[in-house]
């Protein structure tokens, strides 16, 4: 028997739910479905399923962006492991966060990226809220964005950008437009292109900015050529919205890595941040992530709260608290965070060991004609090869290592025992 419902799915009076049908009085239909195309599969996430599937014993994932220990293990950090056992033994509850989530965590994720002596965190103009990683972070920002910033709702995304940015940002509503960045010629920095786009964009556009190890080329602008962004951005009144997943991971420092942020605010910049504590802390699962923005006063940042407040209700309600409480001992302890600093250190330096690995197998064992000088002189989880996409499948299928079609390989991924046999392969399909 049959009862009728306004909402998607009805309660049949078995108790049972099912899909919604339309009575009339003499027959009953089901909505149907046929009408939805199939959707294209994730580009990464469908890396990983070939790679299951996979049985050779040399194949290796260079495709997702996690970080893997020396023996290619996925690494739960010892301050993470640490902050679990206490937050375990403080016996806290699991009462439901406020909307934008733990104080505790947002407050030392601020310290973190704006430095304890930033002008504006001190002054208390920072608005600040958790969210679902970086991701989540993102999406707040570009519907926050969308709703409030009245000069120009295109957002600059920097080309090539990570994949989700285009997505993210058209679903937010925004307009998406791009800057030149990666000079395929030289594998690094197009910063002439660069510059002349922000020059050349209206007045007031959004700039979307990784603030270090840029995904997916691990090419960053240097110190110098981030003073300059920063006057030319300002002098063409645009609004930055930084996007930081990587803090620690490019140097190893994690003020060093928040260089360009601290220098746009010196500059007197209002700008918008996003944070990911997935990569740096390895929460990837537990979705710690945070979306502040720099107002101009107090005034100011309350109404800024309370419209991210009307942001996140209706789309998750409040964060998730688990990762927030590990992320949130993790900096505030001083044993935990100076622990924690060390081992950021040790994945970024391991990164760096394998880049130089890589390189030096290239040009002195298989004595590559090639050269690979941007696969040291990028930074972060990610190089980009420069391989073409012929020589993409062929990695894959001669030698079982799998990696995007741009050429993007995670250095993360390669470990002592395999990176000989990534260089003799890269060697093989680039000769
Ligand atoms: C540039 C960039 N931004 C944001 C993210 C979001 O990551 P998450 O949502 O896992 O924090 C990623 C993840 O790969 C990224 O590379």
């Amino acid at each position: 028997m049959l009862s009728f419902s306004t909402s998607r799915f009805l309660l049949r009076s078995n108790g049972i739910r099912g899909p919604k049908v339309f009575l009339t009085p003499n027959i009953a239909f089901i909505t149907s479905w046929a009408h939805v195309p199939q959707g294209p599969p994730d580009a990464i996430l469908g890396i990983t399923d070939a790679y299951r599937k996979d049985s050779h014993p040399k194949k290796m994932n260079l495709g997702v962006g996690a970080y893997r220990d020396d023996t290619g293990k996925p690494y739960v950090l010892n301050a993470v492991r640490k902050a679990e056992k206490k937050i375990f033994e403080d016996k806290l509850d699991k009462e439901y966060l406020p909307i934008t989530g733990l104080a505790t965590f947002t407050k030392e994720a601020a310290i973190l990226a704006y430095g304890s002596e930033s002008e504006p965190l001190k002054e208390g103009r920072i608005s600040i809220t958790q969210t679902i990683s970086g991701t989540g972070g993102l999406r707040v920002g570009g519907v926050f964005l969308n709703r409030f910033y009245s000069h120009n709702k295109t957002i600059y995304l920097p080309t090539p950008t990570w994949g989700n940015h285009n997505a993210v940002f058209k679903d937010s509503g925004l307009e998406i437009s791009q800057y030149r960045y990666y000079d395929k010629a030289t594998c690094g920095l197009d910063f002439n292109g660069l510059i002349e786009d922000i020059k050349n964009a209206p007045k007031n556009s959004i700039f979307l900015l990784h603030a270090c190890a840029h995904n997916p080329t691990g090419v960053d602008p240097t110190p110098q050529q981030w003073d300059e962004i920063s006057q030319i951005i300002k002098e063409r009144d645009h609004f930055p919205f930084f996007d930081m997943a990587y803090q620690g991971f490019a140097s190893g420092d994690t003020n060093r890595d928040a260089y360009a942020i601290r220098k746009f605010i010196s500059d007197g910049h209002r700008l918008a941040l996003t944070q990911s504590f997935a990569k740096n802390m390895g929460l990837y699962g537990e979705r710690a992530g945070a979306f502040s923005i720099i107002t101009g006063n107090l005034k100011e940042k309350a109404a800024v709260d309370s419209q991210l407040k009307l942001v996140i209700r209706p789309m998750y309600s409040n964060p998730p608290m688990n990762g927030a409480r590990i992320a949130s001992y993790v900096l505030s302890d001083p044993e935990l965070n100076k622990e924690w600093l060390d081992e950021v250190k040790m994945m970024a330096d391991r990164i760096i060991t394998m880049r130089n690995k890589l390189k030096e197998h290239l040009v002195k064992d298989f004595e590559s004609k090639r050269s690979w000088d941007h696969i040291t002189d990028q930074i972060g989880m990610f190089c980009f090869t420069g391989l073409t996409p012929n020589q993409v499948e062929a990695l894959t299928k001669k030698y079982h290592v799998y990696l995007t079609k741009d050429g993007r390989i995670s250095i993360a991924g390669i470990s002592s025992s395999n990176v000989k046999y990534l260089a003799e392969a890269i060697h093989e399909v680039t000769k």
